[in-house]
């Protein structure tokens, strides 16, 4: 059982410039939702209970996102707005169950989880990336039910001048879904990649995972990395990449983002008929 997930967002979101200059790149809407509200969404369907944010400088939207806004309850309330009041206040969570920790500086991925260590005990924990952003069955819901002990990642193929962009595998056994995990290797360039199996931003950590990191050992672009953190472990624990059914969108960067509003306003009934005429008008 799994009750726990880190959700870092202390990053800079240095692509998304000017957008993010007072604003977390976490915060950006696709739709009508932002991106770390489909995040918490997909923790909480896999089961989660308590959700910890790693956060860094221009934080409080996301701690306001989180909490009551009584001003604008009693507002919609006053003014008969039910739907939009039902939607506000089903967003809460159980009192306590939501908790925010500081990353002082953004030193890396790595650095992000380990500052949520005194939060985590000697159990496993789920690592979510708001900007990976997936569309379908929740993927950590698929993670935790596949989960063998260990650490595991979500996983999938890339194209291969692409693997310089992410976190690769070294495959050991594969049965086309769960791939045994015998390396990794942070953005390799394609000539030095022992796959294009790329990790992508959902991990289950075993507490291990805290210690290796507390050794602040720097990795690629100067910053501590979870993935050097993960592959110390290979060969002392189980670990697994899994296959998810979900489609990945990369909201970290701009087009990746654009597909995502894209592909998510095509899946919302009452927006996909006007988007997909438009867009074919605007293709012509
Ligand atoms: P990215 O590698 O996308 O970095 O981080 P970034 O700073 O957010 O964005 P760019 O590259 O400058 O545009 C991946 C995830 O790790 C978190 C980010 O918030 C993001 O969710 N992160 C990264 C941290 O929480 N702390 C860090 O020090 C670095």
């Amino acid at each position: 059982m799994i009750r726990k997930a880190i959700f870092p967002v202390g990053g800079l979101g240095t692509r998304f410039l000017p957008a993010t200059k007072a604003m977390p790149k976490e915060m950006l809407p696709v739709v009508d939702k932002p991106l770390i509200q489909y995040a918490v969404e997909e923790a909480a369907d896999a089961g989660i209970e308590e959700f910890i944010f790693v956060t860094g400088r221009n934080k409080t939207a996301i701690e306001d996102h989180f909490d009551h806004s009584f001003e604008l309850e009693s507002t919609l309330a006053a003014k008969g707005k039910r739907e939009a009041l039902t939607l506000v206040k089903n967003m809460m969570h159980n009192p306590g169950s939501v908790m925010y920790v500081r990353q002082q500086q953004p030193a890396g991925l790595g650095h992000a989880v380990w500052c949520a260590r005194h939060l985590i005990g000697d159990e496993p924990v789920v690592v979510l990336l708001a900007d990976d952003l997936i569309l379908g069955k929740s993927c950590v819901r698929e993670m935790v039910e596949a989960y063998q002990g260990g650490n595991m990642v979500a996983v999938m193929n890339v194209p291969e001048d692409q693997t310089g962009s992410y976190g690769i595998v070294t495959p050991g056994a594969d049965d086309g879904r769960v791939v045994d995990v015998k390396g990794l290797i942070e953005k390799p360039a394609p000539a030095d990649a022992p796959s294009n199996i790329a990790v992508v931003g959902r991990y289950i950590i075993a507490p291990q995972v805290f210690e290796t990191l507390s050794s602040q050992e720097r990795g690629a672009s100067g910053e501590i990395q979870l993935t050097d953190a993960l592959a110390k472990q290979i060969g002392s624990a189980p670990f697994h990449g899994l296959r998810f059914s979900g489609e990945r969108f990369d909201c970290g960067s701009k087009l990746g983002f654009l597909q995502a509003n894209l592909a998510f306003g095509m899946s919302n009934t009452d927006l996909a008929p006007d988007l997909k005429a438009w867009m074919q008008e605007r293709l012509k």
